[in-house]
């Protein structure tokens, strides 16, 4: 049963590929620079695959699951989902994009028919916040509301950083009756108690928004991250730039720089960051609240991801699947150095 990882020599995808050939996964790394992908497989010691998007099909017949790293998945994901529909190729990914959840949510038919599974979200986001969505709508069948949320520590990758400049004219996102409504962003704020007492708190247009509807069917949802108040008047007024940021010439220069000037999170700061997580389920009359703590973002995703392609060579689902539809909510609690759930 093999892996193949694309995007491998990446910040992220570079990790993950390390991790799972410690766990003696049968690795093939893959990405579109010929050099990179062989520096990379000759280090791990294992098969090196290089290719672009348009030649994925041929790439991926052999292989079992394929785990696309490579962001902005908005470039990305399209001709992955083609492919693995076309060669009945296990499909997962780390994005956080909230359009390419929606995207890959409307393949959900083709995937049963071709018995494959498409997991997009196997990372950070969302694999926390959706199992802690699943576990409170398992305490409160009857929510018709959910608001989740995380206070993170630590750095960004380049990568992450070019992934949200990819969207950030679209503003912010909620869902209100079932539908992904336009709010402007950081549209609500409020105090949270993420799990070290409470903290001024904004909503953003996270992966969550379309996730979250598929594990629990709730209609409602709001996400939220700890946000400084003049940090949240700063996203309002960045309605203003959000033109400026559409422009596609400024957007890819943007994106150059960061590129090329952006490192990190060192290997210590993954060691040492933690983030905590919360979110609360309402029906109107009763709410219930439920808090995560789990080590910083990008080892947690590092974990979540390799673990998720484990579990679907082991034995995969089929359709369209969030993490927690397709592990249950405990999955997250399997993760090493994740603490919870703390239910009140
Ligand atoms: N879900 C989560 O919590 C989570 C956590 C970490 C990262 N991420 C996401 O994962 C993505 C990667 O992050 P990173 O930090 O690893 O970024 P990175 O270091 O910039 O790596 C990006 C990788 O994707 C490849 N790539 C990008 N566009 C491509 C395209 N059109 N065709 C082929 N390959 C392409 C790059 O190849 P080249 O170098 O050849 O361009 C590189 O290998 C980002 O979108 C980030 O937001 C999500």
């Amino acid at each position: 049963m093999s892996l193949l990882i694309y995007g491998a020599y990446g910040y992220t995808g570079e990790l993950i590929a390390e991790e799972a050939v410690d766990r003696d996964i049968d690795v093939i790394v893959a990405g579109r620079n010929e050099v990179k992908t062989e520096h990379l497989a000759e280090r791990l010691d294992c098969e090196a695959r290089p290719f672009a998007l348009n030649a994925a099909p041929a790439n991926i017949d052999d292989v079992d699951v394929l785990l696309n790293c490579a962001g902005p998945f908005t470039d990305t994901y399209g001709p992955f989902i083609e492919a693995c529909l076309q060669t009945k190729t296990h499909y997962l990914d780390i994005t956080g994009e909230l359009s390419v959840f929606e995207a890959i949510a409307e393949r959900d038919r083709e995937a049963e028919q071709a018995g494959i599974c498409l997991l997009p979200g196997v990372g950070f986001d969302v694999v926390p916040t959706d199992c802690l969505a699943g576990h409170l709508h398992d305490r409160l069948p009857g929510a018709d509301g959910l608001r989740l949320g995380f206070d993170p520590s630590g750095t960004i990758s380049k990568g992450t950083l070019a992934s949200v400049i990819e969207h950030a004219e679209e503003g912010g996102k909620v869902r209100r009756g079932g539908d992904i409504v336009d709010v402007p962003p950081a549209h609500r704020s409020r105090r949270i108690d993420f799990g070290q007492g409470e903290r001024d708190a904004a909503t953003i247009p996270w992966g969550d928004v379309s996730t979250a509807y598929y594990t629990t069917g709730i209609e409602n949802i709001e996400v939220y991250t700890a946000m400084p108040k003049p940090m949240a008047n700063a996203a309002r007024f960045s309605r203003l730039a959000s033109p400026v940021l559409g422009f596609e010439p400024v957007k890819r220069s943007l994106q150059a720089l960061i590129r090329a000037t952006v490192t990190g999170p060192s290997e210590r700061q993954r060691a040492e960051g933690e983030c905590h997580i919360w979110g609360e389920a309402t029906d109107g009359e009763t709410t219930v609240t439920s808090r995560l703590k789990t080590p910083e973002t990008y080892a947690l995703t590092v974990d979540a991801a390799t673990t998720a392609a484990e579990r679907v060579l082991e034995s995969p689902p089929e359709g369209f699947q969030t993490p927690a539809t397709a592990f249950t909510p405990e999955f997250v609690l399997e993760l090493d150095g994740v603490e919870g759930f703390f239910d009140e």
